[in-house]
């Protein structure tokens, strides 16, 4: 018996990866994380499967539900959106899990960040802009950042921000990165990135809150920084002419892959 933790993905149900999908449709028991995760994803459950909604269950109660699996030897499809190594609360259930020595493994996901990235057909890191992404939030209800994690402190670095879980404070945020990148810097939110009600706002730090107004609620990320507007990079070194490319295929030396 084995617990597998598997990314469901932005959202589009082809975009769970094969292993995911096998391992759902080889699970007699699948929790999954409430209405992030799609039906169609949920219906590669076999026939007979008990499928639990984990929404309104806490920690226990879902610690529970898979001790009873374990108990009757039954592997657990437990599904959380995007990817399971950020903000998945994954963490915690994997503790319990070591505690009671329940076997488990991990299959990634697509993150929300790449399916906005893609929705948006842009690279976020791009030469003379920005070579490094953050994935960071700001403080919710349930969730503290520690200290020294402030959005100041990222934005400092000038890299590219993709802010998680804060589309109910755009306005502050916005008005928090003015000083480090420009009322000028280009923004974009993306809401919902892949389904099929995706929906794509794009301005600047000065700007955005009052485009997105409040027509878009928690499924949203806001992606900050000299990048987003795909203009003034330089092209990467390594498909100029000139480069030694050892791995090019003819030179004499090539590395073999
Ligand atoms: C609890 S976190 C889950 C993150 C997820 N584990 C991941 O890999 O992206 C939920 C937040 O992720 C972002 N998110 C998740 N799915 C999204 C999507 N399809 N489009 C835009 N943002 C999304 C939003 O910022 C949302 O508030």
């Amino acid at each position: 018996m084995t617990v597998h933790f598997i990314g469901a993905g932005p959202g589009a149900p082809d975009l769970l990866t094969l292993r995911g999908r096998d391992l759902i449709a080889a699970s007699p028991v699948c929790l999954y994380a409430g209405s992030l995760i799609p039906e169609a994803v949920l219906a590669h459950c076999p026939p007979g499967a008990k499928i639990i909604n984990t929404a309104p269950l806490d920690l226990d109660a879902i610690i529970a539900e898979i001790r009873t699996a374990y108990q009757a030897g039954l592997d657990v499809a437990r599904l959380h959106s995007g990817d399971l190594s950020v903000w998945s609360a994954m963490g915690e259930q994997i503790r319990r899990l070591k505690a009671e020595g329940i076997p488990f493994d991990v299959t990634p996901g697509v993150p929300s960040f790449a399916a906005a990235a893609a929705t948006l057909g842009m690279e976020l890191t791009l030469p003379g802009l920005a070579q490094s992404l953050v994935l960071t939030r700001t403080p919710g209800r349930a969730s503290a950042m520690p200290e020294r994690e402030t959005l100041a402190a990222f934005a400092a670095t000038g890299a590219t921000l993709a802010i998680h879980l804060s589309i109910h404070r755009l306005e502050e945020t916005a008005a928090e990165l003015i000083p480090y990148y420009g009322a000028d810097c280009p923004v974009a939110v993306v809401w919902r990135a892949s389904w099929p009600d995706e929906r794509v706002l794009r301005g600047t730090l000065a700007t955005i809150a009052g485009l997105v107004g409040d027509t878009m609620e928690r499924t949203a990320l806001i992606l900050v920084g000299p990048s987003l507007g795909q203009e003034g990079f330089i092209e990467s070194s390594l498909y100029s002419t000139d480069y030694d490319r050892r791995f090019r295929a003819g030179r004499a030396d090539a590395v073999k892959s």
